[in-house]
């Protein structure tokens, strides 16, 4: 492959040809009728940076023709430019990663959202590309429950993971420290579990609060947007509703959930909690009520049920859980965090749903046709794909997003392993199990950016660019091809440049700038044990 192409992720296949071909404001684009989401697409992205009209015409007389190729996997594609742009798809999520491709040969400029300077002619080396992805699960997950992104934040973060050709973003929406999404059956989730009163400054070791409330959720149709905005952009939105963990919102909003005794606050501090929802069937009607909301807002053929983090204390005093694990023939209250969640996952099974769980449940039996994320290292998605299931690897100690990304104080806010650039650009999802053969799939892997220390867009900026541009390559690339000297060329060369154009405010590679630190705000280093995997 040719070391010229400064295309991130890098396609399987490219050549460089001789001369330019130049585009103008008569510059037409033409598509087969599967393929006309793409064609809006790159004519409203075109259009906005040229300032074109970039008319629709036939396919075989436009100057970029976007034709359906059914020889083709449905997410690959072949992109000429020779006389014309002759893009050959198998599918729609094809034609509009040829797109994203095409764009990127434009240069930087090409990715803003209005034009810099008249844009008379625009020359586009020519260039033969042949491309798919390595894996069909290239996920994100955001954290917006404990710092609430707004709404046109996400649709940019969408627009940034689309670039990249990430095709996966799971949406954390509940926590202990906020509930974000509307559900009109129980209004109090978003008016009182949507809000706290302050937040832990930095670690919560520290016992330092901000004193200022944050908060924020997003209305049905807020989400609804969001989905169909990914969905143009050929990006599934997993939502994840966070049980029996991870729940205190829910429980300040609506007691009668709680395992504990007596009322409490949305949760100011991080860490992992011991409040925890009470297996009962009041607790289980409510979520099968959110869920039948949920399900109605997301067609994601997942739905993330999370399950991770619970710990057994309130369970272990409460009478009601003792009583229902025995009832249920279990050894001990153990066992009901992987009951409670199977439960819900009937539910949406009875949606036609499958659901997706971190890879904790699969301690205690996992949902039949469940997704495992698996986020305590490899193992436990490795021991997933032994029984049979789909696999969807995130290892915190690899593609942690909100770990540091060196050593030393100035990185904001110093938590966690050290996860630089090149380590990242060197994962693989299933190192050392060699030739055994595993039942289950491996349907790809995530990167996880949880935002306990990311209090706002800038700050997830910076913690997952330019990392996540590498992320991708090694989700999407040819593994085979990957040389780290080559990609930080790439990335020198034209892909910061394109970040920039985007407005994303990544960490420069040199380290942060001096207002992206927050300095004496105390983090909490750790340094990777395996033995040692626990969050927090
Ligand atoms: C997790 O990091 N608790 C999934």
């Amino acid at each position: 492959m040719s070391a010229l192409h400064q295309l991130v992720p890098a396609p399987w296949s490219f050549s460089a040809g001789t001369g330019e071909l130049v585009l103008d404001a008569g510059t037409t684009v033409g598509a087969d009728p599967e393929l006309s989401g793409a064609r809006r697409w790159l004519s409203r992205a075109l259009g906005a940076a040229t300032g074109w009209d970039l008319a629709p015409v036939p396919p075989q007389e436009a100057g970029i023709r976007l034709l359906l190729a059914p020889a083709l996997d449905a997410e690959a594609y072949r992109l000429e430019v020779g006389d014309a742009v002759v893009i050959s798809a198998g599918g729609a999520a094809g034609a509009f990663y040829a797109a994203q491709t095409l764009l990127q040969l434009m240069g930087p400029a090409a990715l803003r959202q209005a034009p810099v300077a008249p844009a008379e002619a625009w020359p586009l080396p020519r260039v033969r590309v042949e491309d798919k992805p390595r894996f069909g699960y290239r996920g994100t997950m955001l954290d917006v429950a404990r710092h609430f992104m707004p709404k046109d934040n996400v649709l940019r973060f969408i627009e940034v993971m689309a670039m990249h050709k990430l095709n996966v973003l799971h949406l954390h929406l509940t926590d202990d420290q906020g509930w974000r999404v509307q559900i009109n059956r129980y209004p109090k989730l978003t008016e009182t579990g949507a809000w706290r009163r302050e937040s832990s400054l930095g670690s919560w070791r520290a016992g330092v609060f901000d004193g200022r409330p944050h908060g924020g959720f997003y209305t049905q149709d807020d989400l609804r947007e969001i989905v169909a905005f990914a969905a143009e952009r050929h990006i599934t939105v997993i939502p994840e509703i966070d049980v029996p963990g991870h729940s205190q919102a829910a429980i300040a909003a609506y007691p009668e959930l709680g395992a504990g005794d007596g009322p409490v606050e949305v949760w100011t501090r991080w860490g992992i909690n011991e409040t925890v929802l009470e297996v009962s069937e009041t607790s289980l009607e409510f979520y099968r009520n959110v869920l039948d909301e949920v399900v109605d807002i997301f067609p994601s053929p997942w739905i993330s049920l999370g399950g991770d983090e619970v710990p057994l204390t309130q369970w272990q005093a409460s009478a009601q859980a003792q009583a229902k694990a025995a009832a249920l023939g279990l050894d001990d209250v153990s066992g009901l965090h992987s009951w409670f969640v199977g439960q819900l996952a009937l539910h949406l099974q009875s949606h036609g749903r499958a659901t997706s769980v971190w890879d904790e449940i699969g301690d205690g039996g996992l949902p039949d046709g469940a997704l495992v994320a698996s986020w305590r290292g490899y193992e436990g998605g490795i021991d997933a794909l032994r029984k049979g299931y789909d696999v969807v690897m995130c290892p915190e100690h690899k593609l942690y997003l909100d770990h540091r990304q060196a050593d030393g104080d100035d990185e904001p806010v110093p938590v966690g392993f050290v996860t630089t650039l090149q380590a990242v650009y060197e994962f693989e999802p299933l190192p050392g199990v060699g030739n055994e053969d595993l039942p289950g799939r491996l349907l790809g892997a995530q990167a996880n950016i949880w935002t306990e220390h990311l209090d706002s867009p800038r700050r997830v900026q910076f913690a997952a660019f330019p990392r996540l541009s590498a992320i991708a390559e090694v989700f999407w690339s040819n593994p085979e091809n990957r040389d780290y000297d080559e990609f930080l060329n790439r990335l020198s060369g034209a892909h910061l440049a394109r970040l920039e154009a985007m407005g994303v405010e990544y960490r420069p590679l040199e380290g942060p700038a001096p207002w992206q630190k927050r300095p004496g705000v105390e983090g909490w280093k750790r340094d990777y044990d395996a033995e040692q995997l626990v969050r927090n």
